[in-house]
């Protein structure tokens, strides 16, 4: 079932000095099963949308459906549980996720949360800290204690031990480094593959290019386009700089020289170009 926005609205401390609109009549439809990228400058409102996909921000006014379950203005539903189960949302910052004294406890928080029992639990977090390549070594530790690319790891971790169907990742790869940022893709392409609907907020237009299927572009509160990543880079109505990736520029400036390059080079060119190997 896609997850669908209405005429949503979303204004921050409303009724104060302060009062911020944040979204404004947003509507868009994410696939089932789909690898879609959010875009857009600073503040331009992806954070602030991503939150509303699992209620933890609600609308001002619209509506939010997720998995047949609509979500209205000022209104926490009843089954919000099956929601916030259904699409884990990784924050921007991890520190906002962590709190637990010890890494294995922060990612068993989720599951316990839901029913598990505690071996259940034990057992989703281990294989999800596994999956994010953090090994039995980092288990007792404190996530207080960790780099902010480690912590970010426990925070991704933290959220796939819930198993949800749609994982929601604000610049995930933020802070990571090469080698890091390379197998956190991975993970999210092989999860992808397995039929889990990823949705990508990143500032990092090769990754847009390279691993998702949608692209939605954000600006000031507003969704401008929902459209494929091969149509927003290479496509007649593209504008605006800083929809270009250097792949793309790079393509053009092949092309201008009369060189033909066929999808799957430029595939290839994109993963020599990362260095990542993505199959
Ligand atoms: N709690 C809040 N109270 C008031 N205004 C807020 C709050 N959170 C965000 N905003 C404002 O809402 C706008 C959208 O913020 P949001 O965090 O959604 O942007 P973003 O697209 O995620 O930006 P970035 O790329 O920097 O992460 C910004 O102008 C921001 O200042
Ligand atoms: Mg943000």
């Amino acid at each position: 079932m896609p997850i669908k926005l209405n005429h949503v609205f979303h204004i921050y401390s409303q009724n104060t000095p302060f009062q911020f609109e944040a979204l404004q009549d947003v509507s868009l439809v994410i696939e089932e099963k789909s690898f879609t990228a959010i875009i857009g400058h600073t503040g331009s409102g992806k954070s602030t949308l991503i939150q509303h996909l699992n209620a933890l921000l609600l609308p001002t006014s619209g509506e939010v459906e997720v998995n047949g379950i609509v979500i209205r203005a000022n209104q926490l539903p009843k089954n919000v549980k099956k929601i916030r189960q259904f699409a884990g949302v990784v924050f921007q910052f991890p520190e906002a996720q962590l709190f637990e004294e010890r890494v294995l406890d922060d990612v068993m928080f989720g599951p316990l949360n839901f029913g598990k029992t505690k071996n259940e639990a034990r057992e989703a977090a281990q294989l999800a800290l596994q999956q994010v390549g953090l090994d039995s070594s980092f288990f007792e530790r404190s996530p207080f204690e960790l780099s902010g690319g480690e912590r970010r790891r426990v925070a991704i971790a933290g959220i796939l031990a819930m198993q949800p169907k749609v994982l929601i990742l604000d610049e995930p790869t933020a802070g990571l480094d090469p080698e890091g940022a390379s197998h956190m893709m991975s993970l999210f392409t092989k999860l992808h593959q397995q039929g889990m609907t990823i949705i990508l907020v990143t500032h990092d237009m090769e990754l847009v290019l390279q691993f998702a299927n949608q692209v939605i572009v954000m600006e000031q509160g507003k969704v401008i386009t929902q459209t494929s990543p091969h149509i927003l880079f290479y496509g007649a109505s593209r504008q605006d700089s800083f929809i270009s990736p250097p792949l793309v520029q790079l393509i053009e400036k092949i092309r201008k020289k009369g060189k033909t390059i066929t999808a799957n080079q430029e595939r290839s060119l994109a993963n020599f170009i990362a260095g990542w190997k993505v199959s």
